[in-house]
C-alpha cells in the first residue's frame, strides 16, 4: 500500500490536483443535480469523524458526503473513546487505520493532525484548527470559479478583511499554491503569522497586508470576511469587537469593489457585527451556496484522497 496523501494544509496538495478535485466536484454536484446522489467509490467504508470544536457545515457535509459515496460516517467522541483517557495517539492512529477509510478531524492544534498521519495509515482531513481551515477554503475557490467561470483564477482577486485567523492562514496558502492575488486588511495586532506570509510572498508576489479595509476592496472580485472571535476565542470578544470596530463588511465597502463583485463568508456570522444583514442578503452574496459546496467538494476529496479498494 502506498503512502497515504492527506489534506491537512494547502501543502499537501499540487495545484494540479486542486484543479483535478474542483472538476470532479463541479461533476458531482451536476450529477446530484440530475438526481444520481450516490456514487459507490467508497462503499461500505467508514469515514472517522472527530469534532472537538462545535460544527454544523462541516459536519453535515462530511457526514452527507460519506453516505452520497456509499460509506458510513463514524462520529468519535472525545469523551466517549479511549482518546480522553490517555491512549497514545500512535496506537489510536494505527487502530484506526484498520478501520478506516479516511479520518475527519476538528480541533485546536494541527500538530495533533500531524501526530495522526504521522503514525496512521489513512488520509487524516482537516475540519478546520487554529491554524487552518482548507476544506472550507479549497470549496470557496470552487464557488468563485463557478460565480465567475470565463476567468482564469489567476486574474480574480480576492480580499479579506477581518481577522489573520485561520481562514486567512489557509486563504494565504491557496493563493501562494494556485497564484491568484490575495489583499488582506487586518488590525493591528491580529495579522496572520508573518512567517507565513512571508513564505507565501515567495511563491506569489501578488499577496498584500493592509490596514485599511476599504484599500483592499479596491480592485476584489471577491471580498471574504469571518467572525472577529474564532472558536476558543470566546472570552477576548469584548477586546476584540474594539480592535475590528473599523472592519465592518458593509454595502459602502462593497462598493469598492469590482462591479458584480461577490461576497462570501464561511459562517456562522454575527449580522451586524464583521458584515452588515444588508451585505448578507445582498445579491452579492454566495454564502448558502458555500455552505452547499462543502457537500460537492468534499465527495471529490473524499474521492482523491481514498484509494479504491
Ligand atoms: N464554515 C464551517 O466550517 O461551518 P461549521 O463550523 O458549521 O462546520
Ligand atoms: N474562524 C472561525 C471559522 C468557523 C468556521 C472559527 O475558527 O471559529
Amino acid at each position: 500500500m502506498g503512502k497515504a496523501r492527506h489534506f491537512i494544509s494547502f501543502d499537501d496538495l499540487t495545484k494540479d490536483e486542486i484543479y483535478h478535485i474542483m472538476t470532479r466536484a463541479a461533476a458531482l454536484k451536476a450529477e446530484r443535480a440530475r438526481g444520481q446522489y450516490l456514487r459507490p467509490h467508497l462503499g461500505g467504508r467508514g469515514l472517522g469523524m472527530i469534532f472537538n470544536k462545535n460544527s454544523t457545515r462541516t459536519r453535515v457535509s462530511f457526514e452527507c458526503a460519506i453516505t452520497e459515496l456509499g460509506g458510513h460516517a463514524v462520529v468519535l467522541s472525545e469523551n466517549q473513546t479511549q482518546f480522553s483517557r490517555g491512549e497514545p495517539i500512535s496506537h489510536s492512529a494505527r487502530v484506526l487505520s484498520r478501520y478506516l477509510a479516511a479520518l475527519v478531524i476538528r480541533t485546536y492544534a494541527q500538530s495533533s493532525l500531524d501526530d495522526l498521519a504521522r503514525h496512521g495509515s489513512i488520509p487524516i482531513v482537516n475540519a478546520l484548527t487554529d491554524e487552518g481551515h482548507p476544506c472550507q477554503v479549497l470549496t470557496d475557490i470552487f464557488t468563485i470559479r463557478e460565480k465567475f467561470p470565463d476567468q482564469p483564477l489567476e486574474k480574480i482577486s480576492v480580499a479579506w478583511v477581518g481577522d489573520g485567523n485561520n481562514m486567512a492562514a489557509s486563504w494565504i496558502q491557496a493563493a501562494a499554491l494556485l497564484g491568484f492575488p490575495l489583499t488582506l486588511a487586518c488590525p493591528e495586532g491580529y495579522e496572520p503569522e508573518a512567517a507565513l506570509l512571508a513564505k507565501a510572498g515567495q511563491a506569489n508576489p501578488k499577496i498584500k497586508l493592509l490596514r485599511d479595509p476599504k484599500a483592499a476592496a479596491v480592485g476584489a472580485l471577491a471580498v471574504n470576511t469571518d467572525v472577529w472571535a474564532s472558536m476558543g476565542q470566546e472570552q477576548e470578544q469584548q477586546v476584540r469587537a474594539r480592535a475590528f470596530k473599523n472592519f465592518l463588511v458593509d454595502s459602502a465597502l462593497m462598493a469598492r469593489a469590482e462591479p458584480g463583485a461577490i461576497f462570501l463568508h464561511c459562517l456562522p456570522a454575527h449580522p451586524g457585527e464583521e458584515v452588515t444583514e444588508e451585505v448578507l442578503e445582498s445579491p452579492a452574496s454566495v454564502i448558502f451556496d458555500q455552505a452547499e459546496n462543502r457537500l460537492h467538494a468534499q465527495k471529490a476529496l473524499l474521492e482523491f484522497l481514498v484509494p479504491k479498494l
